[in-house]
């Protein structure tokens, strides 16, 4: 990633006390968890209807942008379930063997959560077909002409996939999953509720404008509201009492370089590139990323899907094309007429 940013949705956090508050930020059941309704009501159904049968959850695959709570919404629905979640991700199981060592010390009705679903190896990709339809392990055993095929009775588990992109997914994969839901951007109003929610939980005050104002640029998402919470206290504990007001706020996230819709600097610079270049044209991706420097995952997971949320950026058949939006936060007039 060509530049660290506060608002980078990525998994990939090092600092493992970050890591830690992260977690205890997370609510635990559906009543804590804000937001996402429809889907609450989906799997609050789905869940009351498997507890009455006594059977394992249906496969459930989540499939949306990074940091809108996809692990978050496994460990609810596994706590609810009051079942154990055992949580891994596709890159993370690199051979068959992994996925066996995996699947044979589950308990019934556990919960495997595999992060990232889209990047299983097609091998292993093939061992979960048959593990996740009729809880049955094929493996080989020995080599050469002595090799032979057993098949091993497992547990009646439950698989929750998360995906960034559900378009990836092998069909034979996504088709074993009873249950396949998109995560939406949250609303500001529910990200200012996560907010205040997380102050309290960290002990920190925080009136409600300020935790609005931090609302409007999270991104609609929890994990980078929850993310800006934690660096507008550290600026409140260093410069001031440690009270989270209004000039705070604005001051840290000054410091931040975050504007009021939540963009950074990355943002303003891919829109800026986009702008200046090909201005209201389509762009390809791999001609933006080697303009910006950056991967073009990175542009499709991390940057584009908010830009398209807010209406900054369009996707047509032939590429990306900069809105009128854009230019005008941006501060730049676009030279023909554009959307
Ligand atoms: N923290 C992160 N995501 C959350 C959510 N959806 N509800 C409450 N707290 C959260």
């Amino acid at each position: 990633m060509a530049i660290e940013r506060i608002v980078d949705t990525s998994d990939h956090e090092d600092d493992e006390i970050e890591q830690i508050i992260e977690i205890s930020l997370r609510p635990g059941t559906f009543d804590e968890y804000i937001g996402q309704d429809r889907l609450k009501k989906n799997l609050k159904l789905a869940i009351e209807a498997a507890k009455m049968r006594g059977e394992p959850l249906d496969h459930i695959l989540l499939n949306g942008p990074p940091g809108l709570g996809k692990t978050t919404m496994a460990t609810v629905i596994a706590n609810e379930m009051g079942k154990s979640i055992r949580v891994t991700s596709g890159p993370a199981i690199e051979k068959a063997g992994d996925l066996a060592s995996i699947l044979t010390n589950l308990q019934d009705g556990d919960i495997l959560f595999i992060d990232e679903i889209h990047r299983l190896g097609r091998t292993v990709e093939e061992v979960l077909y048959s593990a996740m339809e009729d809880y049955k392990l094929d493996i080989m055993i020995g080599k050469g002409p002595a090799a032979r095929s057993v098949r091993l009775d497992l547990p009646k588990f439950t698989v929750i996939g998360a995906t960034t992109r559900a378009g990836a997914l092998a069909a034979p994969l996504r088709d074993r999953f009873g249950h396949i839901y998109r995560l939406e951007f949250y609303e500001t109003d529910e990200i200012s509720r996560i907010i205040m929610r997380a102050a309290n939980i960290l002990g920190s005050k925080i009136d409600e404008a300020s935790a609005a104002s931090l609302s409007t640029r999270a991104r609609l998402t929890p994990r980078i509201a929850n993310r800006l919470l934690k660096r507008v206290r550290d600026y409140a504990d260093v410069n001031g009492d440690g009270i989270i007001d209004a000039v705070i706020t604005k001051k840290a996230l000054e410091l931040l370089e975050i504007d009021e819709l939540g963009l950074d600097p990355g943002d303003r610079n891919l829109l800026t590139h986009m702008i200046d270049n090909y201005g209201s044209e389509p762009v390809g991706l791999n001609t933006l990323a080697a303009l910006t420097g950056d991967e073009a995952t990175t542009i499709e997971d991390f940057y584009e899907p908010y830009l398209l949320q807010i209406g900054f950026i369009e996707r047509t058949p032939r590429g990306r094309r900069a809105t009128l939006k854009a230019y005008k936060h941006i501060g730049k007039i676009p030279k023909e007429p554009t959307a």
